[in-house]
């Protein structure tokens, strides 16, 4: 009784903790994105501009400072000039099933911004840059993910 007393206050604690954490990055500027990847922007990637995306994928952005994904992997529109990453043809088909009970849009937002949690098979740890957390906005985020799913062959 006791003790699951005190796991109930425990409990209390690290909710106010997280609120007060998550009060606290709303506030944040927009131009860090401490997003988790586990964060719902199913509607921020419905929302995209998959021609955005590309231009940013390309490196061709004018407003945007981050390295250029296609140094690293090769999609239908061109091929890298390097075999750094995987090919990215067909990512839109299996994202949704490369991760059991993840969904395409979370698996690819994930691969962006914390590309060390699910490794694509036959890569290593720390080859993928994992800056993008912090040099794409959300919105730059969910461009690049809107127009990593209409690379479906
Ligand atoms: C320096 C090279 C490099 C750059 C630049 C890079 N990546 Fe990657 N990427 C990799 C490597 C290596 C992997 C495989 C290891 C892993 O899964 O992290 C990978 C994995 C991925 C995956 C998962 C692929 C799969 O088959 O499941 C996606 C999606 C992805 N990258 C997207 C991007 C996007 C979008 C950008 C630009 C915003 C980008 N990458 C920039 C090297 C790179």
């Amino acid at each position: 009784m006791r003790s699951s007393r005190r796991w109930t206050r425990a409990s209390v604690y690290i909710v106010a903790v997280l609120v007060a954490y998550a009060a606290g990055c709303s506030n944040a500027p927009s131009s860090s994105n401490p997003a988790p990847a586990t964060a719902d922007v199913t509607a921020l990637i419905a929302a995209g501009d998959p021609e955005r995306g590309a231009a940013i994928f390309l490196g061709q952005a004018a407003d945007v400072a981050a390295p250029a994904c296609v140094t690293c992997h090769a999609v239908e529109a061109g091929a890298a000039p390097t075999s750094l990453g995987p090919n990215l043809t067909g990512i839109a088909i299996r994202a949704g099933t490369t991760v059991p009970n993840q969904s395409a849009e979370a698996y690819l937002w994930e691969s962006i911004v914390a590309p060390n949690t699910h490794l694509a098979p036959g890569y290593s740890e720390n080859i993928m840059l994992t800056v993008y957390g912090d040099l794409l906005t959300e919105q730059d985020i969910a461009d690049v993910v809107r127009y990593l799913l209409t690379l479906e062959s």
